[in-house]
């Protein structure tokens, strides 16, 4: 495995890959989840490149930036034991040299602006915009997102749908604790009591597919249900919605599948999740 931190030497490496190369993009901090993406890119692709950057533009100046966790040491480890052949971990500066004022942001805003946009303004831009320099540099074939950031991988999606990029963009299954909880680096913020609670979200989330499968259709009854038993047990619930999972609006009459997606504070971590279900009646 090659570690580089440098753009010119990651697009050398780049140009010397024989074969289809797989890109899996992370803030590092690595955990099962990341591991099941790098996973999927080595079953699809003969080349893997991993990226580790903690992504300034994508966060907020009121949120967790400095205090991220970063643990390159044991991320290197797990790459390597995942047999990924590169490893790019830039600094900032390399990456916004410019720094960020006035610099070139793609933005999604059909999809960037609802759910997690409205509570953390201009995240997705940040979000999009190293995605997109990433997918330059690299140029892989294919990139790989978890599918428990759903929003996000919405965004990518149509991300490189509108700009006719080449790669292909997969979405992987989210990977859980045995309680049901969504694997997270911010799942560490939580205390021993607050993690006995955390997989309520998980669990309300599946009571409201079952609902829909078992034929209920009113959707706001649903999330408002939710919402309540969550706030009860202690969460600070931001949303609970059921959106059409492509377009992310109000289900409508052209909505072919559901997404049923959640964000909550629990103390310091704000979680989120989601689970898929099929429209009523259908
Ligand atoms: O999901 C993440 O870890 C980040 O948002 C990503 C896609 C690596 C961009 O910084």
């Amino acid at each position: 495995m090659e570690v580089v931190s440098e753009i010119r030497a990651l697009r050398e490496r780049r140009e010397a890959m024989r074969g289809s190369v797989g890109l899996v993009p992370t803030m590092g901090n690595l955990h099962h989840g990341h591991l099941a993406l790098v996973r999927e890119a080595r079953a699809q692709c003969a080349n893997v490149v991993a990226t580790i950057f903690v992504n300034p533009t994508q966060f907020a100046p009121n949120e967790d930036f400095a205090s991220y966790p970063r643990t390159l040491a044991q991320d290197m480890e797990q790459l390597e034991g995942a047999h990924v052949d590169v490893v790019f971990a830039p600094e900032a500066a390399e990456m916004y040299p410019r720094g960020r004022e006035g610099l070139t942001m793609v933005s999604v805003p059909a999809l960037a602006d609802t759910l997690c946009g409205a509570a953390r303004p201009g995240h997705f831009h940040g979000v999009a915009t190293v995605v997109a320099k990433l997918l330059h540099l690299a140029r892989p074939h294919r990139a790989f997102f978890g599918e428990k950031d759903w929003q996000q991988l919405a965004i990518i999606q149509a991300m490189a749908r509108d700009l006719d990029m080449a790669t292909q963009i997969v979405g992987v299954p989210t990977v859980r604790a045995s309680d049901g909880l969504a694997l997270s680096s911010r799942n560490q913020y939580l205390t021993p009591g607050e993690r006995d609670r955390a997989a309520l979200i998980y669990s309300k989330l599946c009571d409201i597919r079952d609902a829909i499968d078992g034929g209920e259709g009113d959707y706001a009854g649903l999330e408002a249900h939710a919402s309540r038993d969550l706030a009860t047990a202690g969460f600070k619930v931001d949303y609970v919605a059921v959106r059409d999972a492509e377009r992310l609006v109000t289900p409508d009459r052209h909505t072919q599948s559901l997404r049923i997606l959640a964000a909550a504070r629990l103390g310091r971590a704000r979680l989120i999740d989601n689970v898929g279900a099929s429209v009523a009646g259908s």
